[in-house]
């Protein structure tokens, strides 16, 4: 005899977005006054509320706004310490650069097991209380094989989106012998590293990797079945969207500093552009031009970069509001890219919608609509938050 999961409606939702233009209005496929049905892990139903069909359970939403839980696709967890002396800095007035991540590989590396799986577990929690409910997580702060594939194993622990960045900076041990530490990469780093990871990601930028070392790094880890997605124009113009987008890369993340043609490469090719705002905001520099980039057709999605350097934050509330006032982008742009963009990024349909079928992750908002995420900047308003069916 099989046991029917209990199925739970959640009822009263003033506006939910379904990101499934079939199910409703405009590209959000807005539903007023509507429900949801969840049955073990699934959505199984959305509709109007007055419909919703005969359910176990009911959580009455009281009016609130309900969105797909974020994606987020670009995620530095596994480090210890945190580099608040180089944030201040950065405020009286230092430019940021590369090489602040040597400080981050030293603590990180000293770190134990325990510590590190403690600190992911914690801002894997935070992010989740502010509505994220997939995360991709990087290596990159071990930069030895031991030290990369201990990160992926421990990124594995929480999540399945684990990305292998051993190219992220040159080694301190390779600082007089770059090629030598791209040899080491591309051959055995990429063996201990690449059973642990789905992902591989390169840091193409000055103070980091020139578009060659990127391509040989990037080439190396498809050869072993990872899929490129790359760091790629965040500090300075330079080759790393055109090579993402050559590659075939899943994403090309940061865009900040575009030509046309990197612009034209992005709205032709299959390269999502993720945009973090984050960064920008941290490192006090110009944002990304996600209205160009929307205008042109290339698919846009959002991330924190949670990282000790370039942008310690797991808010993807804080993104939305970013891209909205700082980045030419609408309230309902914004929080597509959050959600769909994001799984786009990560190439999965099951998660970004909420819509039959899909897993059972959503945020509920204290607050009407989803546009209180940009209207209400630094408010609060993730109230509930499902994951896989559970409330948590
Ligand atoms: O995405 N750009 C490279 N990696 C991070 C910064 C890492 C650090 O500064 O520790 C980023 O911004
Ligand atoms: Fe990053």
């Amino acid at each position: 005899m099989t046991t029917a999961t209990p199925t739970t409606a959640i009822t009263d939702i003033a506006t939910l977005v379904t990101n499934d233009p079939s199910l409703g209005e405009g590209p959000l496929g807005l539903i007023r006054d509507a429900a949801v049905v969840i049955d073990g892990d699934r959505i199984a139903w959305v509709g109007e509320s007055s419909k919703a069909p005969a359910t176990d359970n009911r959580v009455d939403a009281g009016g609130r706004a309900a969105i797909p839980g974020f994606v987020d696709s670009h995620s530095h967890l596994v480090f210890a310490g945190d580099r608040t002396e180089e944030f201040n800095a950065r405020m009286s007035g230092r430019p940021y650069s590369a090489g602040g991540i040597r400080t981050t590989v030293a603590a990180t590396r000293a770190a134990s097991n325990n510590v590190l799986h403690a600190n992911v577990g914690r801002y894997v929690a935070e992010a989740r209380r502010q509505g994220t409910t997939t995360v991709e997580i990087k290596s990159g702060y071990g930069l030895t094989s031991q030290d990369e594939a201990r990160a992926l194993t421990i990124a594995a622990a929480h999540t399945d989106e684990v990305t292998f960045l051993g190219a992220h900076i040159v080694a301190p041990e390779f600082a007089d012998d770059p090629a030598g530490y791209v040899d080491l990469v591309t051959g055995p780093m990429l063996d201990a590293c690449a059973p642990h990871a789905r992902w591989i990601d390169v840091f193409c930028e000055q103070g980091a990797f020139d578009g060659d070392q990127a391509r040989a790094v990037l080439t190396a880890g498809k050869e072993r079945g990872l899929i490129p997605r790359v760091h790629a124009n965040q500090l300075s113009y330079g080759p790393g969207v055109r090579l993402a987008v050559e590659l075939g890369a899943a994403s090309a993340d940061h865009c900040t500093h575009l030509t046309e043609q990197d612009v034209d490469a992005l709205a032709q090719g299959e390269t999502v552009a993720t945009l973090l705002p984050g960064a920008e905001f941290s490192t006090r520099s110009t944002y990304p031009d996600a209205r160009r980039l929307l205008d042109a057709g290339v698919t846009v999605a959002l991330s924190p970069d949670c990282n000790p350097g370039s942008s310690f934050t797991s808010s993807m509330p804080f993104c939305v509001a970013l891209a909205v006032r700082e980045m030419g982008m609408t309230p309902d742009e914004a929080v597509w890219a959050a959600t769909a963009g994001g799984a786009r990024a990560l190439r999965r349909t099951d998660v970004g919608r909420v819509s039959p079928g899909a897993r059972a992750d959503l945020a509920l908002l204290d607050a009407p609509s989803h546009v209180h995420l940009a209207y209400r900047p630094g408010v609060p308003l993730v109230s509930a938050v499902w994951h896989g069916g559970t409330l948590t």
